[in-house]
């Protein structure tokens, strides 16, 4: 983009002996530049130097593949375990972290596909309200794949905000009980939901940035224990990755 906001720029012929002295900068007017081809190549050919322009926008075809540490920090309440035995108790997920991958690919210059892919996260499911003190009744791991839509702000700047809009599909496996629960079978549905996400890169050079994401998923399971009771589950969590990345 050659088109900046910067100083606006006019540039004449002014005669003179030397070929190379023959063009100059004349007026700066204003803060707002408009630099056509035309004169940004007089400008090159003269050898005036002009302010370079700031790391341009993401562009349609970019790839951004960032890596980093990620948390899921469940908000999570459930339905009262009163059939089990444990009226006025709850379970509680608590949180995990994980090596977290996530990639855009960048349809338009404004509009990208995220996905958001992970290591597995493995969650403590504790017990809460009146059995707050019972400590950990099972344990699960789960994968979270998260595909949003994006829209990235053009800044015009190395820094690309953005905000996204998708679906998660949370893959829950390897259930484990203890304490009260020691040798019941627990088995979570897996579930879909919808997701948002805020992000921000940040390049340190054409090809390499850091960056944080935050997602709020919907994730509401199904505790099935023993093959007979099913409660509810809200974990609805907070996802978060920092991370280092690489433009491709
Ligand atoms: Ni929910």
């Amino acid at each position: 983009m050659i088109s900046q906001n910067f100083l606006e720029v006019t540039i004449v012929q002014i005669p003179s002996a030397r070929a190379a002295d023959s063009v100059a900068i004349v007026g700066i007017r204003g803060m707002k530049l408009s630099v056509t081809r035309a004169l940004f190549g007089a400008a090159l050919v003269s050898g005036v130097l002009l302010v370079a322009a700031p790391a341009s926008a993401y562009q349609a075809g970019d790839m951004i593949l960032r890596v980093g540490a990620a948390g899921v920090l469940p908000d999570s309440d459930s339905e009262d375990l009163a059939t089990a035995g444990f009226a006025g108790g709850q379970l509680e997920a608590q949180d995990a972290v994980s090596l977290g991958i996530t990639f855009t690919y960048m349809v338009t210059d404004q509009l990208g596909v995220g996905v958001l892919a992970s290591w597995p996260f493995e969650h403590d499911v504790d017990g809460a309200a009146a059995i707050q003190g019972v400590g950990t009744l099972a344990e699960t791991k789960h994968l979270p794949p998260t595909v949003t839509l994006q829209y990235h702000f053009d800044t015009a700047s190395p820094v690309h905000p953005f905000v996204g809009l998708g679906v998660n599909y949370t893959y829950f496996f390897d259930e484990k009980t203890f304490g009260p629960l020691a040798g019941l079978n627990l088995d979570l549905k897996n579930s879909w939901g919808v997701a948002a996400e805020l992000g921000l890169d940040y390049e340190l050079s054409d090809n390499w940035l850091v960056s944080g994401q935050v997602w709020y998923a919907d994730i509401d399971t199904e505790a099935r224990v023993a093959g007979v009771d099913t409660y509810d589950v809200d974990i609805d969590p907070w996802v978060v990755m920092f991370g280092v990345g690489r433009k491709f």
